[in-house]
């Protein structure tokens, strides 16, 4: 198993401690169990590693976690708090009216009580998978009408749509709504570039976010503002939320639900269409089964790579070792889905039993844990599913050019982008 960058953490700026240190071992005991697999062992299916390891850039000064126990033990305790990047922009803002990944304890939960209703089986069954199936349906006869797509297009333009619908973007046309909030992506990754590069993204980057919150923000607010309706933004209406404030959630939305599920569509498709194997155990199978193997294949190659937290009291872990109050953690999602202890035998592999044999909850750490775990996570599987299941029934689909790899701090995960599809013209 490749060494993750992280674990330099005797250079961290915090000091490290014999807390901190034995989430080292940990680590180095899943590298060497990896070793003693079979056959299947042999395998290693993950297709992000590398880039992972060559491009992440952690912030420096949070302790990594790797050890999937202790990893969930912090995430789901309450004496630890959302540690990422750009919290401190809303230190002395009203709690009422922050991002809701931002916000932590009593506030925190209310939050997630009121948003909770847009994230229900009923709400993915009555409402979301229509818009699902029916985007897909828009997608699909394109792709069939013109021979080839471009992978990462067409799933951002589901991503959108259905994140929309939740949100209530919905006051500008769809299509074009997704081409912007593409370039909009891409600008924010232009804007991390150094030198005057990343100057001139920084600029672009303001440019289109004030493009987006005027063509498809405003209309919505201004929408909701006469007719009240069951979505994220009547209910930011409803508080009274400025302009400027349901931006900065939509925002939210956009990078938290939109560019996730973008680049994990893409990463199945590629694993499927690449694996006849696969391609024909996830064809034949039922819901459970293709779940089952979207669940492994977002377990090797998790979107977030790592989440940042911060203890707010002492603590202690199931095991026993002890967290100060003000240690900062990062979680390393990529390296906690692969400890030995939780996954059984052959990490790297895909085998999509491998959640009910092992008795882990089927998501392992891709969707977070504890009170800021992804509401949207059933929404994404489940459109994931859809997609990626009427994508392989197309006749003579094929992978014409696998995707090129990036990694995006906005999601501190990896992109994949430009992957061609092409199929019998029909
Ligand atoms: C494959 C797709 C997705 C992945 C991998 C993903 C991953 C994550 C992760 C790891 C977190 C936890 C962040 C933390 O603990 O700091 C999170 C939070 C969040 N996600 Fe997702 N997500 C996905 C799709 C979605 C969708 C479809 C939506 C909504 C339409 C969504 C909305 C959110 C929101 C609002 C939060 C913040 C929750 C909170 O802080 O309480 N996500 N997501």
């Amino acid at each position: 198993m490749p060494m993750p960058n992280d674990v330099q953490l005797v250079d961290a700026p915090i000091a490290p401690n014999y807390d901190t240190v034995y989430l080292i071992e940990d680590l180095i005991a899943v590298n060497n169990s990896a070793s003693v697999c079979p056959a299947m062992c042999e395998r290693d299916d993950r297709r992000s590693a590398a880039i992972a390891e060559e491009a992440a850039k952690p912030l420096s000064g949070f302790a990594p976690v790797m050890a999937y126990n202790n990893a969930k033990d912090i995430l789901r305790s309450s004496a630890i708090r959302q540690g990422m990047e750009g919290g401190d922009y809303f230190g002395d803002k009203d709690p009422g009216r922050i991002p809701v990944i931002f916000l932590d304890g009593e506030v925190h939960r209310k939050r997630r009580g009121q948003i909770a209703r847009y994230f229900t089986p009923k709400a993915i069954n009555d409402r979301h998978r229509l818009v699902m199936e029916r985007t897909t349906g828009v997608l699909m006869d394109q792709l069939r009408r013109s021979g080839s797509g471009q992978l990462d297009v067409m799933s951002l333009r589901l991503a959108s749509d259905v994140a929309a619908e939740i949100v209530g973007l919905t006051a500008s046309d769809a299509s074009a709504m997704s081409g912007r909030l593409r370039k909009l992506f891409r600008s924010s990754s232009r804007s991390k570039r150094p030198g005057l590069r990343g100057k001139l993204g920084k600029a672009e980057n303001i440019l289109r976010t004030l493009y987006f919150h005027r063509r498809d923000v405003v209309p919505a607010i201004r929408h909701r503002q006469q007719h009240d309706m069951d979505d994220v933004i009547s209910y930011l209406v409803r508080e009274g939320f400025s302009d400027q404030e349901v931006l900065v959630e939509c925002m939210t939305y956009a990078t938290a639900g939109m560019i996730t599920t973008r680049e994990f569509i893409v990463m199945v498709a590629w694993q499927l269409l690449e694996s006849d194997e696969l391609r024909g155990i996830f064809l034949e199978g039922n819901e459970t089964v293709q779940l089952g193997i979207l669940d492994e294949i977002l377990r090797i190659d998790p979107v977030a790579g790592y989440v940042y937290r911060r203890a707010e009291e002492d603590m202690e872990t199931e095991d026993g070792k002890v967290v100060k109050a003000g240690d900062q953690f990062r979680i390393d999602i990529r390296t906690a889905n692969l400890d030995e202890a939780v996954t059984g035998e052959c990490p790297f592999a895909i085998d999509a039993e491998r959640s009910k044999r092992q008795r882990m909850p089927s998501s392992w750490l891709s969707f977070g844990d504890g009170p800021h775990r992804c509401p949207g996570a059933q929404v994404a599987m489940q459109e994931t599913r859809v997609f990626i299941d009427a994508l392989l029934r197309i006749p003579g689909i094929r992978l014409a050019k696998p995707p090129r790899l990036g990694w995006l701090e906005d999601i501190n995960g990896y992109e994949l982008h430009g992957a061609m599809v092409e199929c019998d013209r029909g």
